[in-house]
């Protein structure tokens, strides 16, 4: 039996999802608020991660474990690595990276102790099927179209492109640009970063779990990004959230 596991780091994002439950139960445990219903008459729990790698792969674990989930999507927002990406784009995880993880020399920079990998890549067939979605809900411009005229000036916004690559996770929030400079040296193929996405990816490779990570840029992890980023959530990754997950939740 299908079960989709819904996961994001924002309270804004996840209450939005949450209003699109039918029959809505709540199961309170380990700090977290499980909200399990249907969307499309798919079975789906809804869960606020909180922010980090710990928190997130807790809460994943949660997820397969007590709820038997038997496939992930995790819906947030990321900040803009790549020089072409915008505020307001998409970036789907083709490939994870924990861009803090070094047990140098013990083992090479950012491999994943006892998995022999650096990176962590989401099985082909859910990710083709994501991609095209997202795709088609992006041309069609109605996502753009939700937010007021105000709202799409004051982030800029035109229509949003959608970018299929590299996310790099780790602990830590990205707001200077030196810090965007040293990490793309280190690792030149990353489009995004953000704080749970390769921790939840390897616990569902650990499980054998179907999984995605789907991000929005809400900064461009330099100077301006803690402005950004908060402005950015409560104004408009909720409204792309739910939209992203009304197109993928379908039968
Ligand atoms: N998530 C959204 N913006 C981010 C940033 N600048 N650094 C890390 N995670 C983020």
């Amino acid at each position: 039996m299908k079960r989709i596991g819904i996961l994001g780091a924002m309270p804004e994002e996840i209450n939005g999802i949450v209003s699109l439950l039918k029959g809505k139960t709540e199961v309170v445990k380990g700090m977290r608020t499980y909200y399990v219903g249907t969307i499309n008459d798919i079975e789906v729990v809804v869960v606020f991660s909180r922010w980090g790698k710990v928190a997130s792969a807790t809460t994943v674990t949660h997820l397969i474990v007590e709820f038997g989930i038997t496939e992930l999507f995790f819906t947030g927002v990321a900040g803009a690595i790549h020089p072409d990406l915008n505020i307001g784009d998409v970036v789907i995880a083709n490939s994870l990276i924990h861009h803090d993880l070094d047990a140098r020399p013990i083992l090479k920079r950012f491999e994943i102790p006892l998995l022999e990998k650096t990176i962590l890549c989401p099985p082909k067939e859910m990710l083709d099927k994501v991609v095209e979605s997202i795709d088609e809900l992006i041309s069609d411009e109605s996502l753009i179209h939700l937010l007021s005229l105000n709202q799409r000036e004051k982030f800029s916004l035109s229509n949003p492109k959608m970018v299929v690559g590299q996310i790099a996770s780790g602990d830590r929030f990205f707001a200077s640009h030196e810090d965007k400079e040293n990490l793309l040296v280190m690792l030149p193929e990353v489009l995004c970063v953000e704080m749970e996405g390769a921790a939840v990816a390897q616990v569902c490779f650990e499980y054998n779990i179907p999984y995605v990570i789907i991000r929005t840029i809400s900064d461009e992890a330099n100077d301006n990004s803690v402005v950004d980023f908060k402005e950015f959530i409560s104004q408009v990754a909720s409204i792309f959230g739910v939209e992203i997950i009304k197109k993928l939740v379908k039968k």
